[in-house]
């Protein structure tokens, strides 16, 4: 399919967002060939600012991200960027930016608000007053979309005001990752799966994404959101919905997101009682990430000294309908936590009947591991018989890496993700009713962290507060951690 002619607006273009992950994709992608020649990138921020100073400035971070850039290619790709002001409380600069995006008429403009979602509104406010907001206008919106379900109904009204739902694309990298699109892959692409995928087969399902990284320069955000914010209410539950979704009848992007809605619909509500028992915080304490010491959380730049902020959350979350009733889904998200790792992993019931000596373990035997991070990979575990003289059994799996399973380039999550966009395919973005329901499901473990408590600390490091191993052992559970 050929590439549309494009322009794309990048809101927020001097912030850590634009630099460290959006140009880098877009060079990556102008580099194996998928720009179409003439697009352009208009980049804007709220300094008045020279085209030159702003591609000088994209040196350093910038080009050093994008992977195998040679001075020609860099410097083809930075003849597409320009710079303009843009304070969305100034009128003025939006109707010049819209004479630079006037001057020629490409078949897609793509507007990626990667700001504050505070000023969401104001910038549609802008685009609408000075015409840019036609039906080929596309609008790119960043998480997070608001605080809790108010705020992030209040922008989503917003923006309708001025768009319609075909036009917004409501961005969630992880649905980028090469390893989700895989678990659609393997669910609905074999007929294995599909009769074992369903709580008559399923122990539990357990969704892991630990990072190594602190809060690095984003302390005085991160301290107003918090994991379950940053994390859970978007990464998390779209992850649970791949695993979780019913067949779509098609890949049509209502087909796909009608069945996510309706798991998140299904997740069982945890009520203010229930948060103790099915939920932890935790933040974390000084302590070593990959032999080198780091600073605790409190420790950090823009943290409040006596900030109550989670940097760890896991929840047992509960599915209620006929096909998952009974099944806990674990999740988990931390940061400065021992490994960077995100997985799925999926335990499959015991043998009824044990008729093999057996590894005495707590964890089931069978089990899909699908690895997002750091490598993409697939990993069947189940027993086999021992060699020899014997009739013990023994574990084994069998691994699928991409890596070098498929040779060649793939395409990272962002740079996916914003192709979708010029293209107009929406299925891999969030639609608002989803967002909502996310937020629905979240709030109340919000509010109840809010009344009152403190996350439990953990060492950086480490897994995790001790309460997070508490929370599966109350099942008989443990958490797989295999690095
Ligand atoms: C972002 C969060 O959405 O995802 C960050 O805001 C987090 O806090 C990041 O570090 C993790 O993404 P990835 O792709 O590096 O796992």
């Amino acid at each position: 399919m050929s590439m549309p002619d494009f322009d794309m607006v990048l809101f927020g273009g001097t912030g850590d967002l634009a630099r460290r992950k959006l140009l880098p994709a877009l060079f990556d992608a102008h580099r194996a060939g998928q720009l179409h020649p003439a697009a352009r990138i208009i980049a804007t921020g709220s300094h008045p600012m020279s085209t030159e100073d702003y591609v000088a400035s994209l040196e350093q971070g910038t080009r050093a991200r994008a992977e195998g850039a040679t001075p020609q290619s860099w410097a083809e790709f930075i003849s597409r960027i320009s710079y303009v002001q843009a304070d969305a409380n100034v009128p003025a600069h939006f109707d010049v930016l819209a004479e630079r995006v006037h001057a020629r008429s490409p078949e897609v403009l793509v507007c990626y608000l990667a700001t504050a979602p505070h000023i969401f509104v104001p910038i549609c406010e802008q685009l609408a007053r000075t015409g840019l907001n036609h039906p080929n206008v596309r609008i790119v919106l960043e998480k997070p979309l608001g605080h809790d379900l108010e705020s992030s109904d209040a922008i989503n009204s917003a923006v309708a005001r001025y768009f319609g739902e075909e036009q917004i694309y409501r961005i969630d990298h992880y649905l980028g990752k090469e390893s989700v699109q895989n678990l659609m892959a393997i669910r609905f692409g074999n007929a294995l799966f599909e009769p074992l995928w369903r709580r008559e087969w399923v122990q539990d399902v357990q969704i892991t994404i630990a990072e190594e990284l602190g809060v690095e320069s984003r302390g005085d955000f991160y301290d107003r959101t918090g994991a379950l914010r940053d994390m859970v209410q978007n990464h998390l539950l779209q992850l649970l919905c791949m695993v979780a979704m019913e067949p779509p009848a098609s890949l049509s992007e209502d087909a796909i997101r009608d069945e996510k809605i309706k798991i998140l619909k299904a997740l069982k509500p945890i009520t203010p009682q229930e948060v103790a028992e099915k939920t932890v915080r935790g933040q974390y304490r000084a302590g070593a990430v990959g032999g080198q010491p780091v600073p605790g959380y409190l420790e950090e730049k823009g943290i409040a000294p006596d900030s109550r902020t989670e940097t760890f959350v896991a929840i047992k979350a509960e599915i209620a309908n006929w096909r998952w009733a009974g099944v806990p889904f674990y999740l988990r998200t931390g940061k400065r936590m021992q490994s960077r790792v995100a997985e799925i992993v999926i335990h499959f019931r015991d043998v009824p009947h044990a008729i093999f000596p057996r590894p005495v373990t707590v964890m089931p035997q069978n089990r899909l591991v699908i690895r997002l991070q750091p490598e993409e990979s697939i990993r069947l575990y189940f027993l086999v018989k021992q060699p020899g003289d014997t009739v013990a059994l023994t574990p084994t799996s069998l691994d699928l890496d991409f890596g070098n399973s498929f040779k060649g380039r793939r395409a990272g999550a962002y740079e996916r993700l914003l192709l979708d966009v010029i293209r107009g395919k929406l299925g891999l973005f969030v639609r608002r009713d989803e967002q909502a329901q996310a937020w629905r499901w979240v709030e109340p473990i919000l509010d109840t962290w809010a009344e009152g408590g403190s996350p439990r600390p953990y060492t950086a490091g480490t897994w995790g507060p001790a309460a997070s191993t508490a929370l599966l052992s109350r099942d008989d559970a443990l958490w797989y951690e295999e690095i």
